[in-house]
């Protein structure tokens, strides 16, 4: 097994507010992990901590097996903007919204990172930028703008812009939240297909159906703090915390797959 992933308690806080109340969590490569939890429980805080758009308050990320950021003397971890560019490569993150360039076509938005951030030569970003959109099925769309794009293939785009990075971690914040409803299934579709594939994936959503079919792991997020985790069939359908228990309750019904409607308890 190769470790992808360390975070060693991990702690973030605005101010007076500690969002992050010690994470300590392994994911290994090729591991897909649902992190759950209500609304300001601290998961988009969390995925943003693992590629440094935030800088952790505390505790330890160890990325592919390396600590990032300097021990400085005593305790204090410190974080320069040079060393955190290359880890910011090589964590991809897809966001609600998709925030596609308006001003460039589909296949200038995905060639975008690999000339800007790594430096490649155009014909390699572009190579890398065909492959990925057809990957993604959107290699007929290269010409066109955004905005004349559904926001299922928009946000499919902004899949692909993330992978031509060749990014060895993948993070989705609730890639399908902003969706209506009949796009979101495209869009899982093609993060059930990254996961099958082995990419190692991290993901919040609140599809609690795809959530059982995709993750190996299930983690549960409290105010902070991992409340709960386990296989999916663990926590979705037999959790052991109250807090879980309401949680799931909150959401209803969601269908698993190739079975009626799941009642939760
Ligand atoms: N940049 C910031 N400055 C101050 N407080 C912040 C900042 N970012 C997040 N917070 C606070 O941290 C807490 C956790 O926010 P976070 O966005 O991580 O929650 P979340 O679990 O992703 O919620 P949601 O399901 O609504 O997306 C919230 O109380 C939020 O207001
Ligand atoms: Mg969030």
């Amino acid at each position: 097994m190769t470790e992808m992933l360390r975070l060693e308690g991990l702690v973030k806080r605005f101010d007076d507010l500690e969002v992050l109340k010690g994470i300590d969590l392994t994911v290994q490569k090729g591991e897909t992990i649902v992190l759950l939890g209500a609304s300001g429980s601290g998961k988009s805080t969390l995925l943003r901590c693992v590629n440094f758009m935030e800088v952790p308050s505390g505790g330890r990320v160890h990325l592919m097996g390396e600590p990032v950021g300097r021990d400085g003397r005593g305790a204090a971890i410190s974080y320069s903007e040079r060393d955190l560019v290359p880890i910011r490569a090589r964590v991809g993150m897809v966001f609600q919204h998709f925030n596609l360039f308006p001003h460039m076509t589909v296949l200038q938005n995905v060639m975008e990172g690999p000339r800007t951030v790594l430096g490649l030569p155009r014909s390699e970003c572009e190579a890398r930028a065909r492959k990925y959109l057809d990957k993604v099925g959107l290699g007929w769309k290269a010409d066109a703008w955004p905005s004349h794009l559904s926001g299922g293939q928009q946000q499919r785009v902004a899949i692909a812009r993330a992978l031509a990075m060749e990014p060895e971690i993948m993070l989705f914040d609730e890639a399908t939240s902003a969706l209506d409803p009949e796009l979101v299934g495209e869009v899982l579709d093609t993060i059930k297909e990254l996961a099958d594939e082995g990419m190692t994936l991290l993901i919040v959503t609140h599809e609690l159906g795809f959530a059982y079919t995709v993750a190996d792991r299930v983690l549960f997020l409290s105010a902070g703090r991992i409340l709960e985790e386990g296989r999916p069939e663990e926590v979705l359908l037999a959790p052991r915390e109250e807090q879980t228990q309401s949680f799931l309750r909150g959401h209803g019904r969601f269908r698993l797959p190739e079975t009626p409607a799941q009642e939760q308890a």
